[in-house]
């Protein structure tokens, strides 16, 4: 029987909530697919600072080093954000993760469910029969990360810098990754740049256009960003894959989260380099973030969490069968018409985090 070790890292808010029907799913599919799951349960965020002093303790990375992958919930919340920002849990966990597992590429997929168009703010006619859009971001370059990075005292005024710095090999790689996602799916790739102004861009564009040949069944577009901005709402079916630096995705990323309406259906993977027996090391999390004002309710979509245990079968595991059952069931509940209240409308049945949870591990 084959066995994974998993390093489980629910974090704050909603996060052990949706974890635990994520957890739950696995379980059937331990069952149903003949695998074995060890979880190894970890603290990150806000209870790693209040328990251990630490955003991202020492104990949670080793244990992490020790898994084939790591299920994240959410970091983060009110009763952190008066720390100083480099201390705030977001930035003092998942960004040092990040680095420190070299998880460069992150994908975000964008899925309007056909029976979900209701859910989102953009008008019918746009996204009736819903849509797909995959958005890959690169996750350890640009202006996150760039040295040098400083706020001080000059001359009497204060100035804050941050450094905007790629490696054509860093684009390279991130390139990789998108074009082979595009070969998996519709075979249409949109580069996002800002190449009619920075240099970053200007190697950016020049970079991808290189690879293109490489796959000529894969078309290629650029588009700079703040016009990508606007076409994505203005029609987000005409969109495949769409890679962005860093900074770029991050926005993005959440705009095409906003216009599917349901950004607690919304998983995504962030892989690293190293190719393991299975797939690539990854940190697995929803795209939505830990909803305070819901936390201990009972009442959080799980579903995000539950696609990302999906993810992480697809990605970091070689399980892919595994994973299509995963995002099956998921779509039988929805079709089903069990909604959480964040996708529930007239006539559908509201459910809780719980009986979405376990609707979905039964229709497994
Ligand atoms: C995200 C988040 C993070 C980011 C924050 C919390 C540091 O917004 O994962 O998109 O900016 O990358
Ligand atoms: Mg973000």
């Amino acid at each position: 029987m084959k066995s994974f070790n998993i390093a489980v890292l629910s974090g704050d808010g909603i996060g052990p909530e949706v974890m635990a029907e994520a957890l739950r799913v696995l379980a059937a599919v331990e069952k149903k697919c003949g695998l074995q799951f060890q979880f190894t349960e970890a603290r990150v965020g806000g209870i790693a600072i209040d328990v251990d002093g630490e955003a991202l303790p020492e104990e949670t990375l080793r244990i992490c080093r020790a898994a084939d992958a790591i299920l994240f919930g959410s970091v983060g919340g009110p009763k952190w954000e008066s720390l100083p920002p480099q201390k705030q849990p977001e930035r003092a966990a998942l960004l040092p993760l990040r680095k420190h597992f070299g998880l460069f590429a992150n994908l975000r997929p964008a899925i309007c469910f056909p029976k979900l168009t209701h859910a989102s703010p953009v008008k019918e006619s746009i996204v009736s029969g819903g849509f797909d859009v995959l958005c890959v971001r690169e996750l350890t370059g640009g202006l996150y990360f760039g040295q040098p990075k400083y706020s001080r005292e000059e001359n009497g005024d204060t100035v804050a810098v941050d450094t905007m710095v790629y490696k054509k090999s860093e684009i390279e790689r991130i390139a990789h990754i998108a074009f082979k996602a595009a070969q998996g799916r519709n075979k249409h790739l949109t580069s996002i740049d800002k190449a009619n102004v920075l240099e970053n861009s200007v190697l950016w564009r020049k970079t991808l256009t290189e690879i293109a040949p490489q796959y000529p069944d894969v078309t290629l577009a650029h588009l700079y960003v703040d016009n990508a901005a606007m076409q994505l709402i203005k029609n987000p079916k005409g969109f495949d894959v769409i890679l962005a630096e860093n900074l770029f995705g991050d926005i993005l990323s959440d705009e095409m989260a906003m216009i599917t309406g349901s950004l607690g259906m919304l998983p995504s993977a962030s892989l690293g380099l190293s190719e393991t027996a299975h797939g690539r090391f990854g940190l697995f999390e929803p795209s939505g973030g830990t909803a305070p004002d819901i936390a201990g309710k009972g009442i959080a979509n799980p579903i995000a969490q539950i696609l990302s245990a999906g993810m992480m079968l697809r990605y970091a595991l070689g399980e892919p069968a595994a994973a299509d059952l995963i995002d099956a069931a998921v779509l039988r509940v929805i079709d089903s018409g069990l909604r959480t209240g964040d996708i529930w409308s007239e006539g559908t049945q509201r459910v809780g985090t719980r009986e979405m949870g376990e609707a979905i591990a039964q229709a497994l």
